[in-house]
Protein backbone atom coordinates (compact mmCIF):
# COMPACT_ATOMS: atom_id res chain seq x y z
CA UNK A 1 0.00 0.00 0.00
CA UNK A 2 1.61 3.23 -0.82
CA UNK A 3 1.96 5.94 2.27
CA UNK A 4 -1.00 8.00 2.20
CA UNK A 5 -3.16 9.86 4.34
CA UNK A 6 -5.62 7.00 3.15
CA UNK A 7 -3.75 4.53 4.16
CA UNK A 8 -2.51 5.88 7.32
CA UNK A 9 -5.89 6.07 8.26
CA UNK A 10 -6.83 2.48 6.87
CA UNK A 11 -4.30 1.08 8.88
CA UNK A 12 -4.76 2.80 11.99
CA UNK A 13 -6.99 0.61 13.74
CA UNK A 14 -5.17 -2.66 13.11
CA UNK A 15 -1.63 -1.37 14.23
CA UNK A 16 -2.08 -3.48 17.30
CA UNK A 17 -2.60 -6.31 15.21
CA UNK A 18 0.39 -7.94 14.67
CA UNK A 19 1.09 -7.63 18.46
CA UNK A 20 -1.46 -9.21 20.02
CA UNK A 21 -1.69 -13.15 21.28
CA UNK A 22 -4.51 -15.55 21.43
CA UNK A 23 -6.82 -14.33 23.96
CA UNK A 24 -5.78 -10.90 24.30
CA UNK A 25 -7.95 -7.76 24.26
CA UNK A 26 -8.57 -6.41 20.61
CA UNK A 27 -8.96 -2.77 22.56
CA UNK A 28 -6.17 -1.08 24.42
CA UNK A 29 -6.15 -2.39 27.88
CA UNK A 30 -5.48 0.38 30.59
CA UNK A 31 -2.11 0.27 32.30
CA UNK A 32 -2.54 2.32 35.58
CA UNK A 33 0.63 1.78 37.08
CA UNK A 34 3.66 3.77 39.28
CA UNK A 35 5.67 0.26 39.48
CA UNK A 36 6.33 -2.67 37.36
CA UNK A 37 7.75 -6.25 38.76
CA UNK A 38 11.21 -5.27 38.54
CA UNK A 39 13.68 -8.22 39.89
CA UNK A 40 17.49 -8.09 38.62
CA UNK A 41 18.99 -6.42 36.02
CA UNK A 42 16.99 -3.13 35.40
CA UNK A 43 17.32 -2.70 31.86
CA UNK A 44 14.93 -3.22 28.59
CA UNK A 45 11.85 -3.38 30.60
CA UNK A 46 9.02 -0.83 32.53
CA UNK A 47 10.11 0.02 35.76
CA UNK A 48 8.55 3.06 37.30
CA UNK A 49 5.68 5.21 35.63
CA UNK A 50 8.46 8.40 35.16
CA UNK A 51 9.79 6.12 32.83
CA UNK A 52 7.48 4.73 30.67
CA UNK A 53 3.87 2.66 30.20
CA UNK A 54 2.47 0.41 27.98
CA UNK A 55 -0.45 3.26 27.37
CA UNK A 56 1.64 5.89 26.27
CA UNK A 57 3.79 3.17 23.91
CA UNK A 58 0.81 2.51 22.35
CA UNK A 59 -0.61 6.26 21.75
CA UNK A 60 3.08 6.86 20.67
CA UNK A 61 2.53 3.89 18.12
CA UNK A 62 -0.41 5.52 16.51
CA UNK A 63 0.84 9.17 16.35
CA UNK A 64 4.39 8.04 15.47
CA UNK A 65 2.17 5.75 12.30
CA UNK A 66 0.33 8.97 11.23
CA UNK A 67 3.49 11.70 11.59
CA UNK A 68 5.72 9.22 9.78
CA UNK A 69 8.22 9.83 12.63
CA UNK A 70 8.96 8.15 16.17
CA UNK A 71 6.71 10.60 18.74
CA UNK A 72 7.05 11.18 22.89
CA UNK A 73 4.19 12.31 24.14
CA UNK A 74 3.47 14.93 27.14
CA UNK A 75 0.60 15.92 29.15
CA UNK A 76 -0.55 18.84 27.08
CA UNK A 77 0.53 20.74 23.81
CA UNK A 78 2.46 23.54 26.03
CA UNK A 79 4.36 20.56 27.82
CA UNK A 80 5.11 19.31 24.56
CA UNK A 81 5.94 22.89 23.14
CA UNK A 82 8.17 23.23 26.46
CA UNK A 83 9.94 19.93 25.99
CA UNK A 84 11.54 20.96 22.34
CA UNK A 85 12.46 24.46 24.06
CA UNK A 86 13.85 23.25 27.82
CA UNK A 87 15.31 19.85 25.94
CA UNK A 88 17.33 21.70 23.11
CA UNK A 89 18.07 25.31 24.35
CA UNK A 90 20.91 26.88 26.03
CA UNK A 91 22.08 30.15 27.71
CA UNK A 92 23.12 32.38 24.80
CA UNK A 93 20.89 30.87 22.07
CA UNK A 94 18.53 33.31 20.31
CA UNK A 95 15.23 31.76 18.95
CA UNK A 96 12.60 32.74 16.52
CA UNK A 97 8.30 32.77 17.32
CA UNK A 98 5.47 33.91 15.27
CA UNK A 99 3.87 37.67 16.51
CA UNK A 100 0.30 36.08 15.83
CA UNK A 101 0.55 32.46 16.89
CA UNK A 102 -1.10 30.41 20.13
CA UNK A 103 -0.07 33.40 22.41
CA UNK A 104 1.11 31.19 25.46
CA UNK A 105 4.00 30.26 23.31
CA UNK A 106 5.09 33.52 23.76
CA UNK A 107 4.30 33.78 27.16
CA UNK A 108 6.61 30.81 27.85
CA UNK A 109 9.22 32.50 25.66
CA UNK A 110 9.23 35.98 28.11
CA UNK A 111 8.67 34.41 31.11
CA UNK A 112 10.58 31.37 31.78
CA UNK A 113 13.40 31.34 28.39
CA UNK A 114 14.20 34.92 28.60
CA UNK A 115 15.10 34.91 32.10
CA UNK A 116 17.25 31.71 31.36
CA UNK A 117 19.38 33.82 29.07
CA UNK A 118 17.58 32.27 26.19
CA UNK A 119 16.52 35.64 23.80
CA UNK A 120 13.47 35.39 21.89
CA UNK A 121 12.41 37.63 18.53
CA UNK A 122 9.09 38.05 16.92
CA UNK A 123 7.62 38.26 13.20
CA UNK A 124 4.28 37.44 11.54
CA UNK A 125 3.55 34.44 10.36
CA UNK A 126 3.26 35.73 6.72
CA UNK A 127 6.34 37.62 6.16
CA UNK A 128 8.17 34.66 7.80
CA UNK A 129 10.77 34.09 5.40
CA UNK A 130 11.77 37.75 5.77
CA UNK A 131 14.81 38.78 7.43
CA UNK A 132 16.42 35.57 7.01
CA UNK A 133 17.63 33.00 10.07
CA UNK A 134 21.11 33.76 10.97
CA UNK A 135 21.85 34.03 14.82
CA UNK A 136 19.04 31.91 15.16
CA UNK A 137 19.32 28.25 17.19
CA UNK A 138 15.82 27.24 16.40
CA UNK A 139 12.52 28.77 14.53
CA UNK A 140 9.08 28.17 15.14
CA UNK A 141 6.58 28.48 13.34
CA UNK A 142 2.50 28.23 13.62
CA UNK A 143 0.53 27.58 9.70
CA UNK A 144 -2.09 28.27 9.85
CA UNK A 145 -1.41 30.41 13.26
CA UNK A 146 -3.87 30.16 15.76
CA UNK A 147 -6.16 32.84 15.55
CA UNK A 148 -5.74 34.69 12.27
CA UNK A 149 -4.77 31.60 10.23
CA UNK A 150 -2.17 32.92 7.92
CA UNK A 151 0.20 30.57 7.16
CA UNK A 152 3.86 30.30 5.96
CA UNK A 153 5.61 28.36 3.45
CA UNK A 154 7.22 25.30 5.46
CA UNK A 155 9.26 23.87 2.99
CA UNK A 156 10.90 27.24 1.99
CA UNK A 157 11.75 28.02 5.65
CA UNK A 158 13.21 24.67 6.39
CA UNK A 159 15.62 25.57 3.72
CA UNK A 160 16.10 28.89 4.57
CA UNK A 161 16.25 27.49 7.90
CA UNK A 162 18.65 25.24 7.54
CA UNK A 163 20.84 27.14 5.47
CA UNK A 164 21.65 29.45 8.55
CA UNK A 165 22.66 26.31 10.22
CA UNK A 166 19.45 26.57 12.71
CA UNK A 167 16.24 23.84 13.58
CA UNK A 168 12.76 24.26 12.59
CA UNK A 169 9.81 23.31 14.58
CA UNK A 170 6.02 23.76 13.46
CA UNK A 171 3.27 23.93 15.76
CA UNK A 172 1.00 21.60 13.76
CA UNK A 173 -1.78 21.67 16.21
CA UNK A 174 -4.35 23.40 14.00
CA UNK A 175 -4.09 21.06 10.96
CA UNK A 176 -3.37 17.33 12.55
CA UNK A 177 -0.89 14.68 10.54
CA UNK A 178 -4.33 14.40 8.72
CA UNK A 179 -4.23 17.79 7.29
CA UNK A 180 -0.25 18.67 6.88
CA UNK A 181 3.04 16.64 7.29
CA UNK A 182 5.34 19.60 8.04
CA UNK A 183 8.49 16.50 8.51
CA UNK A 184 7.37 16.04 4.96
CA UNK A 185 8.09 19.51 3.48
CA UNK A 186 12.01 19.79 5.88
CA UNK A 187 10.83 20.63 9.33
CA UNK A 188 12.93 18.96 12.04
CA UNK A 189 10.20 19.14 14.42
CA UNK A 190 6.52 18.69 14.87
CA UNK A 191 4.35 19.54 17.80
CA UNK A 192 0.91 19.40 18.91
CA UNK A 193 -1.62 19.90 21.00
CA UNK A 194 -3.82 16.83 21.06
CA UNK A 195 -6.09 18.43 22.93
CA UNK A 196 -7.87 19.59 20.02
CA UNK A 197 -9.00 17.46 17.15
CA UNK A 198 -6.42 14.52 17.70
CA UNK A 199 -8.70 13.59 20.84
CA UNK A 200 -11.14 15.52 19.84
CA UNK A 201 -13.52 15.16 22.48
CA UNK A 202 -12.89 17.81 24.98
CA UNK A 203 -12.49 16.08 27.79
CA UNK A 204 -8.47 15.73 27.92
CA UNK A 205 -5.37 17.74 27.56
CA UNK A 206 -2.79 16.08 25.86
CA UNK A 207 0.62 17.01 23.25
CA UNK A 208 3.31 15.01 21.58
CA UNK A 209 6.66 15.66 20.08
CA UNK A 210 7.93 14.20 16.72
CA UNK A 211 11.08 14.60 14.94
CA UNK A 212 13.15 11.89 12.14
CA UNK A 213 16.19 12.77 14.50
CA UNK A 214 17.12 10.49 17.02
CA UNK A 215 18.97 13.64 19.28
CA UNK A 216 16.45 15.61 19.34
CA UNK A 217 13.51 12.58 20.48
CA UNK A 218 16.25 11.30 23.42
CA UNK A 219 16.62 15.13 24.03
CA UNK A 220 12.91 15.57 24.87
CA UNK A 221 12.92 11.86 26.39
CA UNK A 222 15.04 12.55 28.30
CA UNK A 223 13.44 15.99 29.69
CA UNK A 224 9.92 14.40 30.02
CA UNK A 225 11.88 11.76 31.96
CA UNK A 226 13.96 14.00 34.50
CA UNK A 227 11.33 17.20 34.60
CA UNK A 228 8.06 14.56 35.54
CA UNK A 229 6.16 16.16 32.44
CA UNK A 230 4.88 12.93 31.74
CA UNK A 231 1.13 11.93 30.45
CA UNK A 232 -1.30 9.83 32.67
CA UNK A 233 -1.60 6.76 31.62
CA UNK A 234 -6.41 7.35 31.49
CA UNK A 235 -5.37 10.45 29.15
CA UNK A 236 -2.89 8.62 26.63
CA UNK A 237 -6.08 5.80 26.77
CA UNK A 238 -8.47 8.73 25.88
CA UNK A 239 -6.03 10.18 23.02
CA UNK A 240 -5.86 7.07 21.88
CA UNK A 241 -9.70 5.95 21.36
CA UNK A 242 -10.24 9.56 20.09
CA UNK A 243 -7.31 8.57 17.18
CA UNK A 244 -9.08 5.70 16.04
CA UNK A 245 -11.59 8.30 14.45
CA UNK A 246 -9.74 11.19 13.78
CA UNK A 247 -9.54 10.68 10.67
CA UNK A 248 -13.53 10.87 10.09
CA UNK A 249 -14.14 13.42 11.99
CA UNK A 250 -11.37 15.52 10.65
CA UNK A 251 -12.98 14.83 7.14
CA UNK A 252 -16.80 15.76 8.36
CA UNK A 253 -15.45 18.93 10.00
CA UNK A 254 -13.15 20.40 6.94
CA UNK A 255 -15.92 19.64 4.88
CA UNK A 256 -18.23 21.44 6.47
CA UNK A 257 -15.54 24.51 7.10
CA UNK A 258 -15.93 25.00 3.40
CA UNK A 259 -19.26 24.86 2.60
CA UNK A 260 -19.84 27.05 5.94
CA UNK A 261 -16.89 29.59 4.94
CA UNK A 262 -18.84 29.95 1.25
CA UNK A 263 -21.63 31.20 2.94
CA UNK A 264 -20.06 33.09 5.63
CA UNK A 265 -18.51 35.11 2.71
CA UNK A 266 -21.64 36.07 1.82
CA UNK A 267 -23.25 37.40 4.72
CA UNK A 268 -23.40 40.98 5.08
CA UNK A 269 -22.65 41.18 8.95
CA UNK A 270 -19.07 39.14 8.41
CA UNK A 271 -16.01 41.00 7.27
CA UNK A 272 -12.31 40.31 7.80
CA UNK A 273 -13.26 36.52 6.88
CA UNK A 274 -10.05 34.20 6.72
CA UNK A 275 -10.00 30.24 5.73
CA UNK A 276 -7.33 28.82 3.30
CA UNK A 277 -9.85 27.44 1.65
CA UNK A 278 -11.38 30.39 -0.03
CA UNK A 279 -9.79 30.93 -3.40
CA UNK A 280 -9.97 34.79 -2.13
CA UNK A 281 -7.80 34.32 0.72
CA UNK A 282 -3.78 35.63 0.50
CA UNK A 283 -3.01 32.20 1.43
CA UNK A 284 -5.01 29.53 -0.73
CA UNK A 285 -2.49 28.33 -3.17
CA UNK A 286 -0.20 27.82 -0.50
CA UNK A 287 -2.57 25.91 1.40
CA UNK A 288 -3.36 23.78 -1.96
CA UNK A 289 0.29 23.31 -2.10
CA UNK A 290 0.88 22.43 1.52
CA UNK A 291 -1.86 21.33 2.88
CA UNK A 292 -4.22 17.86 2.72
CA UNK A 293 -7.36 20.13 3.62
CA UNK A 294 -7.94 23.19 4.38
CA UNK A 295 -8.08 22.55 8.47
CA UNK A 296 -11.83 23.31 10.36
CA UNK A 297 -11.17 26.89 11.61
CA UNK A 298 -12.51 29.97 10.42
CA UNK A 299 -12.20 33.62 11.25
CA UNK A 300 -14.03 36.89 11.10
CA UNK A 301 -14.70 40.10 12.22
CA UNK A 302 -18.54 41.18 13.69
CA UNK A 303 -19.33 44.79 13.84
CA UNK A 304 -18.45 45.24 17.74
CA UNK A 305 -17.72 43.50 20.86
CA UNK A 306 -21.33 42.82 21.66
CA UNK A 307 -22.25 41.38 18.27
CA UNK A 308 -19.52 38.88 18.53
CA UNK A 309 -20.48 37.55 21.95
CA UNK A 310 -24.33 37.55 21.05
CA UNK A 311 -23.73 35.69 17.88
CA UNK A 312 -21.62 33.29 19.50
CA UNK A 313 -23.98 32.89 23.19
CA UNK A 314 -27.46 32.65 20.76
CA UNK A 315 -26.12 29.87 18.23
CA UNK A 316 -28.69 27.08 19.26
CA UNK A 317 -25.53 24.70 17.72
CA UNK A 318 -22.58 26.41 19.55
CA UNK A 319 -20.45 26.34 22.28
CA UNK A 320 -19.02 29.38 23.58
CA UNK A 321 -15.72 27.94 24.58
CA UNK A 322 -11.63 28.75 24.47
CA UNK A 323 -10.06 26.12 22.51
CA UNK A 324 -11.18 24.32 19.63
CA UNK A 325 -11.10 20.61 17.39
CA UNK A 326 -14.24 19.17 19.36
CA UNK A 327 -16.94 17.48 17.91
CA UNK A 328 -19.45 20.32 19.02
CA UNK A 329 -18.92 23.78 16.68
CA UNK A 330 -17.29 26.06 19.35
CA UNK A 331 -16.63 29.65 19.24
CA UNK A 332 -14.19 32.55 21.12
CA UNK A 333 -13.79 36.10 20.75
CA UNK A 334 -10.25 36.13 20.93
CA UNK A 335 -9.36 39.90 21.68
CA UNK A 336 -11.01 38.51 25.58
CA UNK A 337 -7.78 36.67 25.46
CA UNK A 338 -5.26 38.97 24.59
CA UNK A 339 -4.61 38.47 20.95
CA UNK A 340 -3.91 41.43 18.50
CA UNK A 341 -7.32 41.40 17.39
CA UNK A 342 -10.12 43.71 16.57
CA UNK A 343 -13.14 43.23 19.61
CA UNK A 344 -15.38 41.52 17.22
CA UNK A 345 -12.74 38.89 15.61
CA UNK A 346 -14.20 35.55 16.03
CA UNK A 347 -12.40 32.68 16.07
CA UNK A 348 -14.87 29.48 15.23
CA UNK A 349 -14.05 25.59 15.15
CA UNK A 350 -16.13 23.69 13.24
CA UNK A 351 -17.56 20.75 14.66
CA UNK A 352 -19.32 17.10 13.31
CA UNK A 353 -23.06 18.39 13.35
CA UNK A 354 -24.70 17.89 10.00
CA UNK A 355 -23.31 20.93 8.22
CA UNK A 356 -26.98 21.96 6.96
CA UNK A 357 -28.27 22.27 10.15
CA UNK A 358 -24.84 23.73 11.63
CA UNK A 359 -25.92 26.45 8.95
CA UNK A 360 -29.16 27.01 9.71
CA UNK A 361 -28.36 27.64 12.97
CA UNK A 362 -24.90 30.02 12.50
CA UNK A 363 -27.14 31.92 9.77
CA UNK A 364 -30.19 32.07 11.87
CA UNK A 365 -27.11 33.43 14.89
CA UNK A 366 -25.74 36.17 12.41
CA UNK A 367 -28.84 37.62 11.26
CA UNK A 368 -29.68 38.65 14.46
CA UNK A 369 -26.66 40.99 14.94
CA UNK A 370 -26.98 42.08 11.22
CA UNK A 371 -27.69 45.85 11.24
C1 LIG B 1 -1.68 26.28 18.26
C2 LIG B 1 -1.66 25.81 19.68
N1 LIG B 1 -0.55 25.25 20.16
C3 LIG B 1 -0.47 24.80 21.43
C4 LIG B 1 -1.54 24.91 22.28
C5 LIG B 1 -1.41 24.45 23.69
O1 LIG B 1 -2.10 23.26 23.92
P1 LIG B 1 -2.56 22.82 25.40
O2 LIG B 1 -3.69 23.72 25.78
O3 LIG B 1 -2.92 21.39 25.26
O4 LIG B 1 -1.39 23.03 26.30
C6 LIG B 1 -2.73 25.49 21.83
C7 LIG B 1 -3.89 25.62 22.71
O5 LIG B 1 -4.89 26.24 22.38
C8 LIG B 1 -2.78 25.96 20.50
O6 LIG B 1 -3.88 26.54 20.00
Amino acid sequence: MPDTARSRAATLPHLRRGRLAKGDPIPLPLTMAAIFHAPGDATGFDQYGRFSNPTWDAVEHMLAHLEGAPCVTFPSGMAAISAVFFGLLKAGDRILLPSDGYHTTRALAERFLKPFGVAYDLRPTSTFLDGGFDGYRLAFVETPANPGLDLCDIAAVAEAVHKAGAILAVDNTTMTPFGQRPLDLGADIVVAADTKAPNGHSDVLFGHVASRNADIIAAVSGWRETSGSIPGPFEAWLVHRGLETLEVRFDRMCASAEVIARRLKDHQAVSGLRFPGLESDPSHNLACAQMERFGFLISFVLASEDKAEDFINNCALMQAATSFGGVHTSAERRAKRGDAVPLGFVRLSVGCEPVEELWQAIEASLDGVSG
